[in-house]
């Protein structure tokens, strides 16, 4: 994505090496959701009018920039990082999940060994959009077409020319090869219709 600029640190750590229950604490820097915004903008969503689910907030970094363009921003965690803005301690995963009406988008960068489940759920959530920045890796390989793409293609794949880096709770840091994948409805409603009749 261009026209954003970041940190242009020479972090090297590729992979990260996650134990398996971990909740995987990485914000986000903000450069990387503001290129996401300036995407939307440029495709006409009426963003100031929109309402906005950060369901994995961490410490805020993505939902205080979702915050500069929304109308609202509803930012939710598993745990609490402390985060001022957070609406509540929410399992984004939780089957009796009760979510809140209206919500146009639901955008985040969610833990990395939950990415599929939470791109499903926010599927059945989102009224308008949902934008998940994963790894480029992550469209890759056959169980992710058959549990993913196959049947609900995205609408964009934005992969970033630059590195994006994270700090994992402050302290390690991952240089990723990232991709914000992005489901908008009008074209995957087309794409059910093409399919059903
Ligand atoms: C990669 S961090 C998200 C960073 C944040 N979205 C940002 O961009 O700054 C992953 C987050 O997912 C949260 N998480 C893990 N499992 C979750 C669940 N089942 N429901 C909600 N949040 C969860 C973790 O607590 C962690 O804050």
């Amino acid at each position: 994505m261009c026209g954003v600029s970041q940190n242009r640190s020479s972090a090297v750590m590729q992979h990260r090496a996650e134990p398996t229950d971990s909740l995987d604490d990485f914000p986000t820097p903000p450069w990387a959701t503001r290129a996401l915004l300036a995407f939307l903008k440029q495709m006409n969503q009426p963003l100031d009018v929109q309402h906005a689910w950060e369901p994995a907030c961490n410490r805020g970094q993505m939902a205080r920039v979702l915050g500069e363009e929304f109308a609202e921003v509803w930012a939710t965690d598993v745990h609490d990082y402390g985060y001022e803005g957070m609406a509540g301690r929410v399992d984004f995963l939780m089957p009796d999940l009760e979510p809140p009406v209206g919500i146009d988008w639901i955008i985040t960068n969610p833990p990395f060994r939950l990415g599929p489940q939470f791109i499903l759920r926010a599927l059945e959530l989102a009224e308008v959009g949902v934008a998940v920045l994963v790894r480029t890796s992550f469209d890759e390989g056959a169980a992710r077409y058959h549990e993913l793409f196959r049947d609900r293609p995205e609408t964009w794949a934005l992969p970033f020319v630059e590195r994006v880096v994270m700090w994992q709770g402050g302290h390690d840091r991952a240089s990723l090869c990232a991709t914000w994948a992005l489901w908008c409805w009008p074209r995957w409603r087309r794409f059910r219709s093409a399919v059903h009749w």
